[in-house]
């Protein structure tokens, strides 16, 4: 097999120690069947400002463009709250997205048995749960034209704005998705208010006529909230705009256990983006307490969307499964549930022999 250039971009807060756990679990797959990657780390966010005055420097830009994927930790950090917009930790992580190109962000969330009870959600309510968020990442709000403050600090804009061509090119993957599931999207919007609502809506039925084997339903956004809490098995593929998308990804995890459970996959660009889908989490930065379940599923997704290592991904996915049942887990997923409370990177080394035995049995499985 060819190199694998895979780039590193660890961030803020906790994401070097969640990426460092990750990445630890792409080497043990490269050892157990000689796939070849080679890793380069580059600064983003907050660290890369302090270090390189810019929140994406053009080494850590071009490394990205040049490489086959790239894995994301988060970005943001208190001291740059308050700094200007295009000055945010945040701002470096946007203009990589639009660089990068993929406009399809798949968020997956999945209520893990072994411990659905540590969510608020009532386990009866949460288990079996198995949502695929399918989030436009470069348009509405986040992108829109004309945005800004006034000189005189009393009047902001920001422009939600959406074309049919942006709108059918997610769909499309949002149906693709929902084939090789069960066969049902929720696309969701504002259509009683907004005028991109209505063109959101108007495109995705036409877009649902090239997909009959696909049943497709409508909800606004807020009761798509409620609907999400009070019932998430009705769920299969959530298809939405850039902000009702992060808004109810982080609602789906409460019903996963943890923020931190969650994985992403960005794609239909030039190069894969991978992150998880919590942020730098400063609160608990720095303690080796973090949950790197949501990395290190993300790199599984590279590894099925970049690599096209669909069993490799599959051992990735089933051993963190295995590790939850055999009752191991970071603090915030310790609460409601038995188990044995271990550190970030306990729980990465774990994975990596879960790994490593799926693996051997699904050899030994084949040999025979
Ligand atoms: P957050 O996701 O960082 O944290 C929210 C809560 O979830 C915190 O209590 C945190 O401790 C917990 N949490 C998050 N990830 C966890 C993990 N892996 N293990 C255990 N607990 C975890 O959101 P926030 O506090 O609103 O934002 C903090 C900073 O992160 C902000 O600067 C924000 O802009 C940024 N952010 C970045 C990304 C990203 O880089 N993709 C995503 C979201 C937020
Ligand atoms: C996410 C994050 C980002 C977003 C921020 C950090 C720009 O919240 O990936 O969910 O809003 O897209
Ligand atoms: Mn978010």
């Amino acid at each position: 097999m060819t190199r694998l250039k895979i780039v590193i971009l660890p961030g803020d807060g906790i994401g070097p120690e969640v990426t460092a756990e990750a990445v630890r679990v792409l080497q043990t797959v490269a050892g157990l069947h000689g796939y070849r990657f080679e890793f380069e780390e580059h600064a983003i966010g907050g660290v890369a400002i302090k270090k390189h005055g810019s929140p994406l420097p053009r080494t850590t830009l071009d490394a990205c463009l040049a490489s086959d994927a790239v894995l994301l930790g988060a970005v943001g950090l208190p001291e740059f709250d308050r700094a200007a917009p295009n000055q945010r930790p945040e701002a470096g992580l946007l203009l990589l997205r639009s660089a990068l190109g993929g406009y399809a962000n798949l968020r997956p969330a999945i209520s893990y048995s072994s411990i659905a009870a540590c969510s608020p959600v009532r386990a009866e309510i949460a288990s079996g749960t198995d949502i695929l968020i399918v989030r436009e990442l470069l348009g509405g709000l986040y992108f829109g034209e004309p945005r800004g403050l006034s000189s005189t600090n009393d009047v902001s804009i920001n422009t939600m704005r959406y074309s049919v061509e942006e709108i059918e090119r997610v769909a499309k993957v949002a149906f693709q998705a929902a084939r090789k599931r069960r066969g049902k999207v929720t696309s969701v919007d504002k259509a009683n208010v907004l005028e991109t609502s209505q063109l959101w809506r108007q495109t995705v039925i036409r877009v649902s006529q090239d997909y009959p084997d696909v049943t497709l339903e409508h909800l606004y956004v807020d009761a798509c909230a409620m609907h999400l809490i009070a019932n998430p098995r009705r769920f299969d593929v959530l298809l939405t705009e850039n902000l009702f998308g992060d808004i109810l990804s982080d609602e789906a995890a409460v019903i996963t256990g943890s923020l931190g459970m969650l994985a992403s996959a960005t794609i239909g660009g030039e190069v894969g983006l991978y992150e998880p889908v919590h942020g730098s989490a400063p609160d608990i930065a720095g303690q080796g307490t973090a949950n790197p379940c949501g990395a290190i599923a993300s790199v599984a997704m590279m590894l099925r969307h970049s690599f096209d290592l669909e069993p490799e991904a599959c051992d990735i996915e089933q051993a963190i499964e295995s590790v939850l049942d055999a009752g191991y887990r970071t603090p915030d997923i310790a609460e409601g549930t038995r188990g044995y409370v271990v550190t970030t990177s306990e729980f990465g080394e774990l994975i990596c022999q879960a790994v490593a035995e799926i693996a051997d049995m699904r050899h030994a499985y084949f040999a025979v």
